[in-house]
């Protein structure tokens, strides 16, 4: 009797032991294999991946190379060429549409707008989910906000959003951003005066977005909310740096302390938002609910004679760390950049105060309807999304093959659209 039971154990861990073998190869090898025989049977080619790091290796030397020989004392505007040393070489190599591997996970590279038309002409949105490499590496961040929800809950999210960012919202928060960055340059004309010249003018900026988006998000509770997204920041260092691996098979175990102390950051905003939006809910009503974000995502709509709120609690935070992410550091990079190409064409600087001066006047007050005259303002940025762009890719995964004409886009790879010109 004893030894029958040994005997069915080890049987048992042995089949155990090789179903989970299979599930792995399956996951780490067949699939990406039949992926990537889909992508190639479309005439894609790409630098050779090994198992199981891909092209991780070849990304790292071919960026260490670049960092050492190239120069910034000249600015030639190519960005690409400096973040993604390795796309550059490999567009050289495999022309503007490729694959390449991070860990056991191929991704399309693609930089031709006309195949990216042709790809996603007549394609319903719902097909494209977002990737799943990322999920479990931005989760933290992101939870199921906007960036990474699809299909229906997607048009949920959206709908129940997109009032936030209506011009008579935006025209109501204009003062906020304007006291922000009044008080960002009285410092730095403070700094100037005393005889300390030296700004570190993008650390300046991307404080100043975060205080304005925590006064867009929270309004009145603004002083927890720069507490929450001071943490959001401090988690989105520590995500920036634990986040190598993402593909490799364990590669989430690999930076296990930063990894945790992503996560428990990540417990710790969830419960200061939660705690916000119980304050805010349990509010006696004045009848106008608030006008910044948050007020936005708790607005209740009556559905089936009651009154409900469209995304639940756990949604909304979400919500809100996913606007924190998305809006800040984006729109701070390209301030930033805007900066630094206008110290580089004084002429420019020129025309820009004239055109303020005129469609805006000289007084500290700015009529935000007025705005949209900046038009030089408008080339300006555009120009500076166009060379360094703060989002600079767009990810998407096929939900199910997906044919175009004579093309054949299989579910497993991640598609990776780059903006760049
Ligand atoms: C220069 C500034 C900005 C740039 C370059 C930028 C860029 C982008 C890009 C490329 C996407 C598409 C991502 C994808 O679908 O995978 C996106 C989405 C998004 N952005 Fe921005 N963004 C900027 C400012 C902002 C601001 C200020 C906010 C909010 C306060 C914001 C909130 C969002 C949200 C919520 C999404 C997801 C939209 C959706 O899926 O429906 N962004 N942004």
């Amino acid at each position: 009797m004893g030894s029958s039971l040994q005997l069915f154990l080890a049987l048992s861990l042995a089949m155990a032991a090789i179903l989970l073998l299979g599930r792995l190869l399956l996951s780490w090898w067949v699939m990406p294999y039949l992926a990537y025989r889909k992508l190639k049977s479309n005439g894609f080619s790409g630098p050779k991946p090994s198992f199981p790091l891909g092209n991780l290796n070849d990304m790292k030397k071919l960026k260490n190379t670049d960092s050492t020989s190239s120069s910034l004392s000249t600015i030639s505007n190519d960005i690409h060429s400096t973040a993604f040393p390795y796309f550059s070489q490999w567009q050289k190599s495999h022309g503007k549409v490729f694959i390449y591997w991070i860990g056991t996970e191929p991704f399309l590279y693609i930089a031709d707008p006309e195949f990216l038309k042709q790809m996603t002409a007549d394609i319903k949105g719902k097909n494209w989910g977002k990737p799943n490499v990322f999920k479990y590496d931005r989760e933290p961040m992101f939870g199921n906000g906007l960036v990474m929800v699809e299909a229906e809950d997607w048009v949920r999210h959206r709908h129940t959003i997109t009032p936030a960012f209506s011009p008579a919202n935006l025209k109501a928060m204009s003062s906020l951003m304007v006291d922000s960055a009044t008080n960002m340059l009285d410092r730095w004309t403070g700094l100037i005066n005393s005889g300390h010249p030296e700004i570190d003018v993008e650390r300046e900026i991307m404080s100043t977005a975060g205080e304005i988006i925590a006064k867009m998000s929270f309004g009145m509770c603004y002083e927890t909310g720069t507490k929450v997204f001071e943490k959001l920041r401090d988690m989105q260092i520590t995500l920036f740096n634990s986040n190598r691996y993402v593909g490799v098979p364990f590669g989430k175990f690999l930076n296990p302390r930063k990894t945790l102390k992503a996560k428990a950051l990540g417990k710790e905003i969830d419960a200061l938002l939660r705690s916000i939006i119980t304050d805010r809910s349990s509010k006696p009503s004045t009848g106008e609910p608030e006008k910044d974000l948050l007020g936005v995502l708790l607005v209740e709509n009556t559905v089936d004679g009651r009154k409900k709120r469209a995304l639940t609690t756990e949604e909304v935070v979400d919500e809100c760390k996913t606007l924190f992410f998305a809006g800040h550091e984006t729109t701070a990079l390209a301030l930033t950049w805007t900066l630094l190409l206008l110290g580089l064409h004084p002429e420019w600087q020129n025309q820009l105060r004239e055109e303020i001066k005129e469609v805006l006047g000289d007084g500290k007050m700015i009529d935000a309807t007025k705005l949209g005259g900046l038009r030089k303002m408008g080339w300006v940025m555009n120009e500076v999304l166009r060379l360094y762009p703060s989002a600079p890719n767009v990810q998407r995964q096929a939900r199910q093959d997906i044919q175009v004409d004579k093309l054949l886009f299989p579910t497993a790879p991640t598609f990776g659209s780059m903006l760049f010109p």
